[in-house]
């Protein structure tokens, strides 16, 4: 488990690098009115990417790493313990709704007319990234603060 974890660590980055250059697409492709071309798509594909992967490897630590027992034990304990309570409930909850906004919004980007598509990628990538921010446990974030780089011990 230790490996997935590492692994969960570092594609947070990659999330963040795609994420942040997807943005920086949409915003300038917008205000510029340049066309959508084929790096706003790759952009916005490696940034679904890595999100797909990191949901599988979330989804590997939830089941596998006592956070799924500890639910079955009764949701009133989860609740109490914020360190349980972030892990179990807001965490997987949040970060699954940014998922699924990723998806929807390459979809919405795609079917939309050429002079929409930076728009609704600025929307829709634009809320994921914000959700994404802020469900990291970033190490300020006391009781379920994790380190910004993790590896094998
Ligand atoms: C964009 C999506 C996500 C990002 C950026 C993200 C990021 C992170 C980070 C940085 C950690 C701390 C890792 C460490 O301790 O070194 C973590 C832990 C964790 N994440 Fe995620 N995560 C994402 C999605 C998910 C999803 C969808 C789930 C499950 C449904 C999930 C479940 C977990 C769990 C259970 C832990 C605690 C692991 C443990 O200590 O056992 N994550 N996540």
């Amino acid at each position: 488990m230790q490996a997935i974890l590492v692994i969960h660590n570092l594609i947070r980055w990659a999330i963040l690098v795609f994420g942040a250059w997807t943005l920086i697409n949409a915003f300038t492709g917008l205000i510029s009115k340049r066309a959508y071309s084929s790096a706003d798509n790759k952009s916005n594909l490696f940034f679904m990417i890595f999100c797909d992967i990191q949901l599988l490897m979330g989804l590997i630590l939830f089941f596998s790493n006592s956070w799924f027992d500890k639910m079955k034990a009764g949701m009133g304990d989860v609740m109490k313990s914020t360190t349980d309570r972030f892990f179990i409930v807001e965490h997987g909850f949040m970060m699954i709704i940014a998922w699924i906004l990723v998806h929807v919004g390459r979809t919405a980007v795609k079917k939309a007319e050429a002079d929409k598509k930076h728009k609704k990628a600025a929307i829709f990538f634009g809320i994921a990234f914000l959700l994404i921010i802020v469900s990291i446990p970033w190490p300020n974030k006391a009781e379920v603060a994790r380190p910004l780089f993790r590896w094998f011990n």
